[in-house]
Formats: structure tokens, sequence, C-alpha cells
């Protein structure tokens, strides 16, 4: 038996990376490639990664990880819908639901919204994990499915299949166990190998910066977008991204079926101010980069226009969007110590509450819970009376609030009127793109 002869040796790749040399081409096709396929170990695929956190990669670097691990699977083509599609990925946040009436909104513009998610790890939960608390609403679609809806509703959100990118999936999980997520180069190659795959004509960028975030820094989000930007752009799709603060939690619920009430109140035309803004903002970007700059996207909210494509959406997916959503058997209000100001509400560990109470999962294989979850009464900024409440846990289980409840010790602050608010400043810091 004869084996294939391998052109590159994993060892003398980890070395250069190691000693700051820049990989060529053909040794990050290979190495993808090979790790892909069990050739290069994990073990080995570990010090790269831990070298690359270390020393980085040059804007080429990242432009051939990213295109080695598109071509690991499949690449979607909507060419055939006849209508422009425009995508939206956010690197995630506490109380993030802003996909829930962002595609609704974007598709009733008839720009298709293919929006391939995943299922939440830690305290920023998913999507599916949110929309699943909708009973007979279905995740796992066929690509004939898929194709379908878009034809017919305008948007879908589902699973994203195995066969996207299938490196990025062995190399994120290696990442998530060696601590080398937080490295740019991973994270926007893990994340726009994803996006190009899936076919879409523009994409939009959500990053977020602050203590709820995936990076806490500004100066961090910026580079982490702007590397996304080009990579987007460099593969021929239109991509801009939005830098925004999570310091605070987004809207007034953390949780999954709580947060679809919320998007369902932003979709009749109401909603938390946050939520309302960053929807229509992202829809405005999200369409300007698909070739309709000029529409009136807060019109579609108020007149039940987005409505209507979100209830069409949720019934093509076995869906029922009049059916009751879960609510907790168990309630604990926490209130104001005295009167004042709320000055102070940290996105983080509110999101690892929440998370505590049941609505995210430590194991991918753990169940969420999808009553679970915070609402919030007050926002910073708001005057509070003694003995107002300030915020609800909800749990199944009353056993889950105590911890819960270490969780956010210390995490929100009642201050004198006038005191300046800590909340990180506007929402939207930053727009990058063309
Ligand atoms: N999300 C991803 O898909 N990949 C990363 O590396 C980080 C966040």
């Amino acid at each position: 038996m004869t084996t294939a002869i391998e052109p590159f040796d994993a060892v003398d790749l980890i070395r250069a990376k190691r000693d700051r040399r820049e990989l060529t081409s053909p040794e990050i096709a290979w190495l993808v490639d090979a790790y892909t396929r069990g050739y290069v170990a994990d073990e080995q695929m570990s010090a790269m990664t831990m070298a690359i956190f270390l020393n980085g990669m040059t804007r080429r670097e990242i432009r051939d990880l990213t295109m080695a691990m598109i071509a690991s699977g499949e690449r979607m083509d909507f060419s055939g819908l006849g209508k422009p599609t425009s995508d939206k990925h956010s690197t995630g946040g506490v109380g993030d639901k802003i996909t829930l009436p962002l595609m609704p909104l974007v598709a009733t513009f008839g720009v298709a919204v293919p929006q391939l998610s995943g299922r939440g790890l830690g305290h920023t939960g998913g999507t599916l994990d949110k929309l699943e608390s909708i009973p007979g609403w279905r995740a796992d679609l066929t690509n004939d499915e898929m194709f379908a809806q878009l034809r017919d509703v305008g948007g879908v959100i589902c699973a994203a299949g195995a066969g996207l990118a299938p490196a990025d999936k062995k190399l994120y999980a290696l990442r998530d166990i060696t601590g080398t997520v937080e490295a740019i180069p991973l994270i926007a190659s893990s994340i726009m190998s994803k996006k190009i795959a899936e076919g879409t004509g523009a994409l939009v960028l959500d990053v977020k910066f602050g203590s709820g975030a995936f990076l806490q820094d500004i100066e961090r989000s910026r580079e982490l977008a702007r590397t996304m930007v080009e990579l987007g752009e460099d593969a021929g799709v239109a991509t801009s991204a939005l830098i925004t603060n999570m310091n605070v939690p987004l809207g007034l619920t953390i949780g999954n079926a709580n947060e679809v009430r919320e998007s369902v109140e932003v979709l009749a035309g109401g909603g938390p101010a946050d939520v309302r803004e960053l929807t229509v903002e992202l829809a405005r970007e999200m369409l300007a980069l698909a070739g309709r700059p000029d529409v009136d996207v807060e019109a579609a909210l108020d007149d039940g226009r987005a409505m209507d494509t979100w209830r069409r959406s949720i019934i093509a997916q076995g869906g029922d969007p009049d059916a009751a959503l879960p609510v907790a058997r168990e309630q604990h209000v926490v209130t104001a110590e005295r009167d004042g100001v709320l000055v102070e509400q940290q996105a983080l560990p509110f999101g690892i509450a929440a998370w505590r109470l049941g609505a995210g999962r430590a194991r991918k294989q753990d169940p969420v819970q999808h009553a679970a979850g915070i609402e919030l009464h007050a926002k910073p900024g708001d005057a509070v009376r003694a003995g107002q409440p300030l915020f609800t846990l909800h749990a199944d289980e009353p056993a889950r609030f105590e911890r819960a409840l270490e969780a956010v010790e210390g995490a929100w602050r009642i201050g004198d009127a006038g005191e300046p608010v800590e909340d990180g400043g506007p929402l939207i810091a930053d727009r990058i793109g063309r």
C-alpha cells in the first residue's frame, strides 16, 4: 500500500509561526485541509492556534485561512432567487435578540435574508434557542425548504447545516478548550468563513464592545470589524460594520421566551427604545448594501408589514405565532433599596445570572429552559423609588435564585440625581465600511 506524500510538515509550520514567519498560501491551505481530514493532530493545531494568538497574522494570511475554511465545505448560492440577499452577524451580547425583528423587517422590502444561526453556549444566548420557545417552531430545514421560504416569505432564520465550513467547527471547538478564542485573525476567519460560504450578497456586522461582549475594549472591536469588513469585501460580499455598546443589557429582557415577547413588541411598533434603534439602524445598513437605501424602515414596524412577514416566517417553520409562550413557575423580585437614579447595570453579570437561571447551557448537549431569564424594570438613567422593583428573576426551580443573585451582586447601583450614568456611552459608537 502506498501512502500519499504530504507536501508540508505540521511541525515546520508551527515553528515558523512561533518564530513570527509569515505562512505561505499553500501552507495555510494544506494546514486547514490536513487538520479537517485528521492528518494534523489536535495537539499540533492547538500549538498553531496559540502561536497565531501570540504572534498574529497578516491580512493575506487571514484571507488565506478564511478561504481554506470555506473550501472545507459547501458554498451556498442564492443567485437563482432573483432578488438581492443581505444578512447580519452579531458577535453576541446580553439581551441581543435583534435578529428576530430584523429578519422580517428587511425581508419586507424585497431583500431576502438567509439568516443561518447557532445555539448559544455561555452567557450570550443563541437565536435558535430563543425561537424554539415558540410551540412547534422548527430550526432544522433542508436546503430546499430554506430556498422555498426565501422565495415565498423573503426571510428565514434556521440552523446552519454541518456542511458549511466544517473546518471552522472543528477549530472553534479546539480553540474553546485551549484558551485561543480571543485572537482577532481566528475570530474574523471563523465568522467570515461561515458567512461567505452561506452565499449572502451583503453582510452587516454588529461588533459589540463592553462588559457583556466577547471583546471588552472598543479598539479591539474596531480592529475585528475592520478585519472582517476587508475579508467580506475581498470575497465580493458588500460588507459594513456597526460598533455597538454592550456595557448594559440590550432591551428589558434576557432569556429566550421573554426575548421573543420583546421582539414581537418591536414588530408591533413598540418595544424598548434601544432594541428598536438598533433594529432600525441595522436594517438600514442591510438594505443600503443590498441596493435599497431609500426605504422608510420605521414605517414597516409601525404599520404591521414587518409583523406580517414575521408571522408568515413562523408559520412556514411549523410554529404558531399566536400560541402562548412558556412562563416560568417561580419569580423573585429585586427592589430598589433607596430613592435615586439607576446609574449602573452591568451586562455581563446579568447575562451570567440569566444563564444560571437556566436560560443558557453549560454543555452543548444540555437543553435550555425557555421560560427562564430576567426581566429588567429600570434601565440606567431611570429615576427609581425605594421599594420599586428593579428586576425580576424567572426560573422553573427556585433553587436557582441564590446563585443568580450572587452573579448580580454589585452589578447595579443607585446613585443621586445628577450623578453620571455609567453606561459606556451611546448605543452605536461607530460605523466601518464603504
Ligand atoms: N463566533 C464565531 O463563530 N467564531 C468565533 O471565533 C467567535 C465567535
